[in-house]
This record gives C-alpha cells, sequence and structure tokens, in this order.
C-alpha cells in the first residue's frame, strides 16, 4: 500500500438522523402508488467511524445513501424527519422543507454512487475530470496535487492522460475513489462499491478504504449486501430490512450476540470452512413496499413473531449498555 497522506480536518463531525421516511411516487395505469422505502429511520452517527449498513436486494440502502448525500429529486422525495450534519458547531440540514447539504458536497460530504465504475464522463480524460472538479470549487488545478492523490490510491499517473474506457474495472473503481477523497471531505457515503470486482480487487479495494479512513480520520458509511464483507473494516453495523433499520450497534456486539430474526439469518449465510450444516433460506418472500405489512415489516417471515409484530412496529431501542439496539417485540 502506497504512503496515506495524512491531512486530517480538525472538526468535530456528528450525523443525528430522526425520523426519516422517503418514498418514491409513481403512477401505473393511472394510479399513484408509494414507494415506502426509507421508513421512520432514527440513528446517530459518530465522526471518525466506519459504518456498514447492510441488507438484502430491494430493502432500500441506495435510497438512504441517496437520503443522506441530499440527492433528492423526483420521484424520491423525503415525507418525514431529518438528518443533520454537524461539523464543529455548524450544522447543516436535509428535511422535506430544507436542503442546505449541496453546500458541502464534494468538500465535507461525498459519494460513491452504486454502479460507479460507469460513472465517470467516458469522452473526459481523467485529467480534465479532476480539473474540472477543483476548478467547479474555486480552486487551481494542480497536477502534481493530483499525481500525489493518486499515489495514495495506488493509481500510476499516467491514468490523468486516458479516458475512462482505457482503465480495468479495479483501476476505475480507484479513480472514483481518488475523485471522492479529493478534496479531503469529513464523510463519505459508498454505495456497494465492490460489487462487481473480483474478490481480489474486492479486498484490495476493501483496505485503501480502510486505509482513507483511519489515516484521514473521516467518517464511512459503507453500503453492502454482503455481511462477511463487514468485520475487520466496519466499526459500526445497521442491519437493513425492508426500508427499516432493524438492528444497530458495534460490529462485535452484533456478530457475538445478534438479537434480531433478520439479522440471525443474515449471520447463519456466512460459509464457514468444515461447516457442512444446511443453510436453511428465509421463509417466505421479500417485503412488498408499496404495502408493507403493518407492524414488523419482517413479521410475515419472522419465525419467532408474535401477535403483536402483525399489529405494530417497533422502533429500536438500547438493549444493553454498551452501544446495540435492535426493533424487535421479542426484546420488549
Ligand atoms: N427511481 C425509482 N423509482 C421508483 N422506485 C424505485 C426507484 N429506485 C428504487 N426504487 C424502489 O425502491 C426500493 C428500494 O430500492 P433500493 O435501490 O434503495 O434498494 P437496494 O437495497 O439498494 O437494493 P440493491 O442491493 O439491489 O442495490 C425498491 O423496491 C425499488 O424498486
Ligand atoms: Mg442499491
Amino acid at each position: 500500500m502506497s504512503k496515506l497522506l495524512k491531512t486530517e480536518k480538525e472538526e468535530t463531525v456528528y450525523i443525528e438522523i430522526e425520523d426519516l421516511k422517503a418514498y418514491y411516487t409513481t403512477e401505473q395505469y393511472g394510479i399513484v402508488k408509494e414507494i415506502k422505502a426509507v421508513e421512520n429511520i432514527s440513528i446517530n452517527i459518530e465522526g471518525n467511524s466506519f459504518l456498514a449498513i447492510v441488507g438484502e436486494s430491494g430493502c432500500g440502502k441506495t435510497t438512504l445513501a441517496r437520503v443522506l448525500y441530499g440527492a433528492v429529486d423526483s420521484p424520491l422525495s423525503i415525507i418525514e424527519g431529518k438528518i443533520c450534519y454537524h461539523f464543529n458547531d455548524k450544522k447543516f440540514e436535509l428535511s422535506p422543507t430544507s436542503n442546505s447539504l449541496k453546500k458541502i458536497w464534494w468538500e465535507k460530504l461525498s459519494y460513491i454512487p452504486q454502479g460507479s465504475l460507469s460513472a465517470l464522463n467516458p469522452i473526459r480524460r481523467l485529467k480534465d475530470i479532476f480539473s474540472d472538479l477543483a476548478l467547479s470549487h474555486g480552486k487551481a488545478y494542480d497536477e502534481q496535487k493530483v499525481k500525489t492523490h493518486l499515489e495514495m490510491v495506488n493509481l500510476p499517473s499516467y491514468v490523468l492522460q486516458t479516458y475512462p474506457f482505457e482503465l480495468s474495472g479495479g483501476m476505475r473503481q480507484r479513480c472514483v475513489i481518488a475523485l471522492a477523497t479529493f478534496l479531503n471531505p469529513n464523510i463519505i457515503i459508498a454505495d456497494e462499491p465492490t460489487s462487481a470486482l473480483d474478490v481480489v480487487t474486492q479486498r484490495d479495494i476493501l483496505q485503501l478504504l480502510n486505509n482513507i479512513q483511519t489515516n484521514f480520520k473521516s467518517t464511512f458509511i459503507f453500503i453492502t449486501h454482503d455481511i462477511s464483507l463487514v468485520p475487520g473494516l466496519a466499526d459500526m453495523m445497521a442491519i437493513m430490512y425492508g426500508g427499516c433499520i432493524v438492528e444497530f450497534g458495534s460490529t462485535e456486539s452484533i456478530f457475538v450476540n445478534p438479537l434480531h430474526p433478520y439479522t440471525k439469518f443474515l449471520l447463519s449465510s456466512i460459509p464457514k470452512i468444515g461447516d457442512k450444516t444446511e443453510k436453511k433460506p428465509i421463509p417466505g418472500n421479500p417485503v412488498n413496499l408499496i404495502n408493507p405489512p403493518v407492524g414488523c415489516r419482517f413479521s410475515p417471515r419472522c419465525p419467532l413473531g408474535k401477535e403483536i409484530c402483525t399489529e405494530s412496529r417497533p422502533n429500536l431501542f438500547n438493549i444493553d449498555t454498551q452501544q446495540h439496539q435492535v426493533a424487535c417485540w421479542l426484546y420488549q
């Protein structure tokens, strides 16, 4: 791994997500439907932490990432709640009535979108892409600085002369990471940054993200459907199911003592060498986000469900003195 430049910002960062609800509105055959992709999410994210948001396909991870970044446009809208980014004593907020997050894009908050391998402009050389980014933030283009930054993400400086299509998938992903971190943001949201890569490249990219987080003391929000990637990478985890966060806590406490039945299913799906026990699939079908259950969204598939689970949706609550929260009636 190449040397990482330590240019951390001396800012205290804190993110508050309060009762966040974000829905898509679509129209089919003249009937307007709401897709309830993010439902009543309330968590706090400490600065200088690495949070993994884990859940199956379609559970609303990308929607949550877009909302966290403030990239909310039709057909997606925020119905209720808010997100507050605190940097020292400055506050930037996103709610149904205000969006001040665009002001902090790239310099304080950056986003590596899902499928970002194709996010680079195919008709611009990398040099021009970096230059556009610097100039659009009122900074002069300093090629030496860009080369040093590329070295940090293990890229040779010749990539500046290339077009994105001339690079391999792993190199393009490193370019996207280099762009997202170029203006030294405090918070980086990375949505499935390794899902299109082979396992060796995937490991290198995860190691790079880990090194950036440790060296720059930035806050990472890492989104993945693969729970096995989380240990050794993230210190905190949020388990998402059907638009809701059903468990939140330190990676260690969730792996050692998983509480929510959905988390237990996810963990039991991780293959272990020598384990010949039959892997049981989660019964039933993924939740329909247009017409979700009234109570806990996992209740139709939960083997331990009680009557109350179908009637009322549980909120996250603290389970012990450690930072470990679960939204499940079994523990209330
Ligand atoms: N632009 C859109 N318009 C309407 N519905 C959408 C749109 N984008 C996503 N959805 C719906 O919102 C729900 C959540 O989708 P989202 O992309 O957030 O899931 P995800 O957890 O990121 O899935 P994956 O792991 O496959 O990336 C899904 O039911 C999806 O069909
Ligand atoms: Mg997604």
